[in-house]
């Protein structure tokens, strides 16, 4: 276990780490059936590929689009074509779940004086959603999107936005994700990091490398001396 050294703030990924994205297919499980844990992991991983393909060919679509459109490959992949189905999953994605440990976690941060941010590729509108749903509006300090720099994670730009908006260097920020590629790239970037690997994935082969792991957040308070 490494301590963190000099924190003055903890940023976080928002999707698959402070809220969990599998709880949009799960609220359709009736309608879906057994595919829905497979639908999870295909809008999933093609909603990420969309991202990065988008950053590479310099054509930005902000997240609520790429969510939308990764949702009807994976729909059409699995031949869940069911009338209203396709709306009620992209609502579903602004309310969900934060995982349990959560607003218990943030809270001990800031009482121990942390600043908290979010950082992540959703939209303005979509984080303000998922964030207010789950009553979580007045913890954080700010909620930063993607959509002030125009290009996806793991752009430079976008661990530099955090930097510039919070005003702290980065080696003065713990960020923290359950995706391990955004994971590395932040360290690479500068930023101490832990990596909260709740999917129990291997490490990647990328530049950086996180300066701890945990299974959930419940673990982070130890590593920065708040506990
Ligand atoms: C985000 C995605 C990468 O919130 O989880 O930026």
């Amino acid at each position: 276990m490494t301590k963190l050294r000099d924190v003055q703030a903890c940023v976080f990924d928002a999707y698959g780490t402070l809220f969990d994205f599998a709880s949009a297919a799960r609220g359709c499980r009736a309608e879906i059936g057994d595919d829905f844990d497979k639908l999870t992991v295909l809008w999933r991983d093609k909603q990420l590929q969309y991202t990065w393909l988008r950053a590479a060919q310099e054509r930005h679509a902000d997240f609520w689009q790429v969510t939308g459109d990764a949702l009807d490959f994976a729909l059409d992949t699995l031949g869940l074509q069911r009338a209203g189905l396709r709306d009620r999953l992209m609502e579903l994605y602004l309310a969900l779940d934060a995982f349990p440990e959560v607003p218990r976690v943030l809270g001990q941060l800031k009482a121990a004086g942390l600043r908290l941010a979010i950082l992540s590729n959703g939209t303005p509108a979509m984080l303000e959603a998922v964030v207010r749903n789950a009553g979580l509006g007045s913890v954080f300090d700010a909620v930063l999107s993607v959509e002030e720099v125009g290009v996806y994670k793991p752009s430079r730009k976008v661990y530099q936005l955090a930097v510039d908006r919070l005003g702290i260097p980065e080696a003065n920020m713990c960020f923290l994700s359950s995706n391990a590629w955004d994971a590395y790239a932040a360290s690479a970037f500068g930023m101490q990091v832990v990596w909260c690997n709740r999917y129990g994935q291997r490490p990647e082969r990328l530049p950086g490398k996180p300066d701890d792991e945990i299974k959930s957040l419940d673990d982070l308070p130890a590593l920065l001396e708040t506990a």
